[in-house]
This record gives C-alpha cells, structure tokens and sequence, in this order.
C-alpha cells in the first residue's frame, strides 16, 4: 500500500527531512494555533504578540505571555509517540533533521539531535540589550511574582526567545532549513497546515525534486504538490511508518 511504499522510499533515500508543525504536540495536550480549540481564536489576540507591542509595553506584554504560556503550556506536558517515532527513526539513521515550527521544546525532550527551531524556543529567554540566553522557566516565575517586566542583570529586558509577529526568523536558522529541503529526497510535513510563511515554502521547495509526504488531519497548503497525502493522526501513522521502515 502508499505506507509500504513510502517507507520504502525512505530507506533508500540519502536525505530524509521532516517539517513539524503544532499538530504534533496535540496530541501532548498543547492546543493548535488554528481550527478548533486554536489559540488564535476566540481565545488571543495575536496582536498582543506583536513585537511593536513588546516595544511599546514590555509589562502588559509579559502578563499576557504568562497567560498564554499557560493556555500552551499546562503540567505535565510530555513529548508523545509521534516526537518518539522521529526521534529513533534518527537514530535509525534513517532521518537526518527535524525542523520544526513549535516552540515547544518536545523534539529536544524526545531526543531528536539535529532539530531546527524555526520560530526558537518559548523554552529560553533572551535579552534585548546584552544577547544573554537564559531558561524561560525561572524568568516566568518572576514575571508571576510580580517583576513584568522581567531584567536581565545587564539592565536589559528579557524576550522569550521566539519570533514575534512581526520579526523576521533567524537568518542562518532559516537558511539550514532551506538547505535541508533543498538536499532531501524526501521530505515529510507533520502536522502543520502549512499556511504560515516561510515555513510554508519549505515542502514546495523539497517537491521540486524529491518525494514530499504531508501528514495532516485537516487540508494543508502543499497537499496539491504532495506525493502521498496521509489524513491521519500523527500519533497513529508515525509509529506505523516507523514499524515499516526499521524491522
Ligand atoms: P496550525 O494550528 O496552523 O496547524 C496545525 C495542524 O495540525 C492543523 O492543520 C490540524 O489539522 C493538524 N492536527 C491537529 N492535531 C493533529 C493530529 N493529532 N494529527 C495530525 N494532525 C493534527 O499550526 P502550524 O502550522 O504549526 O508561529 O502553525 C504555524 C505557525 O503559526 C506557528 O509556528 C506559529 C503560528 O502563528 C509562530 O509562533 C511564529
């Protein structure tokens, strides 16, 4: 069948890359950004992650970042058999990359190793005046405490080290990205409905001249330049592809 076939095209490809979008991690219990249950809904505006609102109030843009870290982020979160499937499947050395559009930390907490963060981390916090990185977790809890906005020694005010509205993706972070897509011979987009650009260009770059499998419940923007479209749950088809490519 199309799974058997795909899978036999991943173990004679040189290059395999995967894109992952926010359907991978909903199955961990983190909402999407669209559709149903969407962040982007009825529940946030994404006007209030806008880095010209960053800029302008750095204090009401905090609380409404705890808030929504929050709504993204409840205890308890684990990455799923999905970020598992493409994490042995690396170790396989069957993948070669994931680059992903979540900020989510999951892929790194499954142990994929050669992971892309498209749109960074929510997991870090950098800061505007020095460039100092530091773990978001400690920073937040002082933003609940009461410190919004929150300093880093230097004086400087920490940013979640994601792209905000806004902003431009990190330039060399984009370029691997592009470079992965280009050199794959296969490339596979996981839960994304690849409507978000540049991410979005990423599987049409990789059709041109490698086998594109797209793996979506709902329709995505590249399924008309995919060679094999799976309708499916992340969680139920990357384990079985996994099972079919490594015995
Ligand atoms: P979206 O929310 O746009 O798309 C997620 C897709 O996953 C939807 O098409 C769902 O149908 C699908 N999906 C949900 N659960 C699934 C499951 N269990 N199995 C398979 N598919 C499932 O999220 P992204 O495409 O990742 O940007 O959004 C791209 C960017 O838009 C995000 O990175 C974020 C947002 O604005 C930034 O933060 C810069």
């Amino acid at each position: 069948d199309r799974l058997d076939s795909l899978a036999a095209e991943l173990r004679d490809a040189d290059s395999v890359v995967a894109l992952t979008g926010a359907g991978i991690s909903v199955p961990s219990g983190i909402p999407p950004f669209r559709g149903d249950g969407g962040i982007w809904g009825d529940q946030f505006d994404p006007a209030a992650f806008h880095i010209s609102r960053f800029e302008r109030d750095p204090a009401g843009f905090w609380t409404d970042r705890l808030e929504l870290h929050d709504a993204m982020r409840p205890s308890g979160i684990e990455p799923n058999i999905a970020h598992d499937a493409l994490a042995t499947l690396e170790r396989e050395g069957v993948l070669d990359a994931v680059v992903t559009q979540n900020t989510d930390g999951l892929h790194a907490e499954a142990g994929t190793q050669r992971l892309v963060e498209l749109h960074g981390s929510a997991e870090r916090v950098v800061c505007r005046r020095c460039g100092e990185q530091e773990t978001a977790g400690p920073v937040r809890e002082r933003v609940r405490d009461g410190e919004t906005p929150p300093h880093c020694d230097c004086g400087g005010v920490w940013k979640p080290d994601v792209v905000l509205f806004g902003e431009q993706l990190g330039r060399e972070t984009l370029a691997d990205a592009r470079e992965l897509a280009e050199e794959s011979d296969a490339f596979l987009a996981i839960g994304s409905s690849l409507q978000v650009e540049p991410a979005a260009s990423l599987p049409r770059t990789a059709a041109r001249d490698g086998t594109l499998a797209v793996v979506n419940l709902d329709k995505t923007g590249s399924d008309g330049v995919a060679d094999y479209v799976f309708r499916a749950d992340v969680t139920e088809l990357l384990p079985r592809l996994l099972e079919r490519v490594v015995d």
